[in-house]
């Protein structure tokens, strides 16, 4: 005779309606804010690829539903920000907004966000106060803080004996809060700044501010530029002959996805980042197998970045059987995952922001090879979020 366990049958029914839940909903409206022009296009580009090519892993389905986007050019430009995301909630009715790269931007998305609800994952933006003062059950990182890198340079750069240090970055929330995070651990290991250089967003006159570099002649310049900026500072650099002389460092972003245009400029170079391009492990090597055939390119950290906001997006909607609504549920399986990322695996913070470790890379060729950890399982201090 055969006799079924009335809890077996109970938990088949249960996971039957649970599907039949999913099938029944319509499809998952997902926003992409990102830019798609000016001098961030590359790494909003590689964001969109990377999301995309984890929802065709699935099938094309994330939580059993299928997805439609609606994207905008966010332009890397903070003044169209608050407009931009009011109208992709309120007149496009998404249900989860990706996005962006520029921190002026994120934070004003971030504030949106927070005030309806709405669901966030932040593929790259790193300013503080996203996963700080504005952090919130709806809002999640998938890429770093701020200082993150620059902390671990910093580190590495006190090591190596550097005394004295100057920096250049654009003036806005990412630029000074990456070398507040090199400042902070470099004095720590005994090492002093010179002077913090700035210029405008997303300005490229370098010219003025190298000459005080050469003049000045600190141990070590720590830099953070990203996109179409690094391209041209990284060159403009080598061209003024001080990479000869004073070694200069900074967050992975002066190096990822640059060094085809970068070329000899960037040759030697370190940098910290939360990813690289040798990392050799089974995970990374199928994620880049499976990148370059679909796209023809390699993926660099925003890809990565975006690949895994996808990811978390499926592990809270896995946790809610597709319902995006229900964000207590949502927000504690995403922190309560470790994430398969192609960088390593990692895992979310208290205030949603990843726990990850960040290598030490040495440009070789045309890849940013990992030498190796710079930091290891860095978190940040969340400072200002009451999320519990
Ligand atoms: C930012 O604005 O947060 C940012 C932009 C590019 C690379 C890294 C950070």
């Amino acid at each position: 005779m055969n006799l079924i366990k009335p809890s077996v049958v109970a938990f088949a029914l249960s996971m039957a309606a649970q599907v039949t839940y999913a099938q029944n909903l319509p499809p998952l409206k997902v926003g992409m804010m990102l830019p798609y022009s000016g001098t961030f296009a590359a790494l909003g580009n590689a964001i969109d690829n990377g999301f995309q090519l984890y929802v065709k892993e699935l099938g094309g389905k994330i939580g059993g539903r299928e997805i439609t986007y609606v994207k905008v050019d966010d332009e890397s430009e903070p003044s169209k920000a608050t407009d931009n995301i009011n109208k992709l909630i309120k007149r496009d009715n998404v249900d989860v907004v990706i996005g962006t790269v520029h921190s002026g931007v994120a934070m004003a998305m971030a504030k949106v966000a927070k005030d309806t609800g709405t669901m966030l994952i932040i593929p790259n933006a790193g300013a503080d106060a996203i996963t700080g003062p504005l952090c919130a059950k709806n809002i999640f990182r998938s890429s770093f803080t701020n200082g993150q890198p620059g902390y671990a340079m910093g580190e590495v750069a006190a090591k190596k004996g550097y005394k004295t240090a100057m920096t250049i970055t654009w003036k806005y929330a990412a630029g000074e809060e990456s070398v507040k995070g090199f400042q902070e651990s470099f004095e720590k290991g005994g090492g002093k700044i010179l002077k913090e250089l700035t210029l405008p967003f997303p300005g490229v006159e370098f010219q003025a501010l190298l000459t005080e570099v050469a003049a000045a002649k600190p141990d070590v310049v720590y830099s953070f530029f990203a996109g179409g900026g690094a391209v041209k500072f990284v060159k403009d650099y080598a061209a003024a002959g001080l990479n000869k002389t004073i070694p200069l460092v900074g967050p992975g972003f002066l190096t990822d996805g640059t060094l085809e245009a970068q070329g000899e400029s960037a040759q030697g170079m370190l940098t910290s980042l939360h990813y690289g391009d040798n990392l050799n492990t089974k995970r990374d090597n199928e994620f880049r197998l499976a990148y370059a055939k679909q796209y023809r390119l390699q993926p660099d950290v925003y890809a990565v970045q975006g690949y895994d906001a996808a990811q978390m997006l499926a592990i809270g909607l896995k946790a809610t059987n597709g319902d995006i609504t229900k964000k207590d549920e949502f927000a504690k399986a995403v922190t309560a995952a470790k994430i398969d990322s192609p960088r390593g695996p990692f895992t979310i913070s208290r205030a949603h922001n990843p726990v990850q470790d960040f290598y030490l890379r040495q440009v070789v060729g045309k890849e940013n090879k990992v030498i190796g950890i710079a930091s290891k399982s860095l978190a940040d201090a969340g400072r200002g979020c009451n999320l519990q």
